[in-house]
C-alpha cells in the first residue's frame, strides 16, 4: 500500500512548529505538502483549515496537519467539513487514540500550548498508529451524519 500522503497547515501562531514537523516528516522519509501560510502577518485560521479540507476531498492528500495557537479554532474550522475528523491533541496518548477510536484524519496542534518535540511525538504516534475498527466504526460513520437533535 503507498505511504499516506501528508499535508500541512497553519496559521501564523502554528507556522514555526508547522516548519519543524516537516522537517520531522522527511527526516522519517516521509514528503509532505505544505499548505502555508509562511509567516508571521496574520491570517485567520478557518481559511487554513479550509485548504486543507479541499486537500482531503479531493483526495490529494491522506492526512492532515493543521497548527494555530491552540489547536482548538483551527480544528473547530475543519469539523464543519463532514468529510473531516480532526481533533485537538496534546501529547501522545491524545494522538494515539484519535486514530484508534475516532479514525481522525487530521492532527491539530497547538504551538503555544505544547513544545516542538512533544508535537512531533504526537505527530509520530498519529501517522503510524491505525484504525481499531470494530465496535468505533459505527461511531465513527454516525459522525459525517447530518446531526439528529432529540
Ligand atoms: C491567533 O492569535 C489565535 O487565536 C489562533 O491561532 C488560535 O489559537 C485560535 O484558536
Amino acid at each position: 500500500m503507498a505511504a499516506p500522503k501528508v499535508a500541512l497547515a497553519s496559521d501564523h501562531a502554528g507556522f514555526v512548529l508547522k516548519k519543524g514537523l516537516l522537517v520531522a516528516l522527511e527526516s522519517w522519509g516521509r514528503t509532505a505538502i505544505d499548505l502555508g501560510t509562511d509567516g508571521p502577518d496574520p491570517v485567520d485560521y478557518p481559511d487554513l483549515a479550509d485548504t486543507l479540507a479541499k486537500g482531503l476531498a479531493d483526495g490529494e492528500v491522506d492526512i492532515g496537519v493543521l497548527v494555530c495557537g491552540t489547536g482548538t479554532g483551527i480544528a473547530m474550522a475543519a469539523n464543519r467539513h463532514p468529510h473531516v475528523r480532526a481533533a485537538a491533541c496534546h501529547d501522545v496518548t491524545s494522538a494515539r487514540l484519535a486514530r484508534q477510536h475516532n479514525d481522525a484524519n487530521v492532527l491539530a496542534l497547538g504551538e503555544r500550548l505544547i513544545g516542538a518535540e512533544t508535537a512531533k511525538d504526537c505527530l509520530k504516534a498519529f501517522i503510524e498508529t491505525p484504525f481499531e475498527g470494530g465496535r468505533h466504526r459505527r461511531r465513527v460513520g454516525k459522525l459525517s451524519r447530518r446531526p439528529v437533535l432529540c
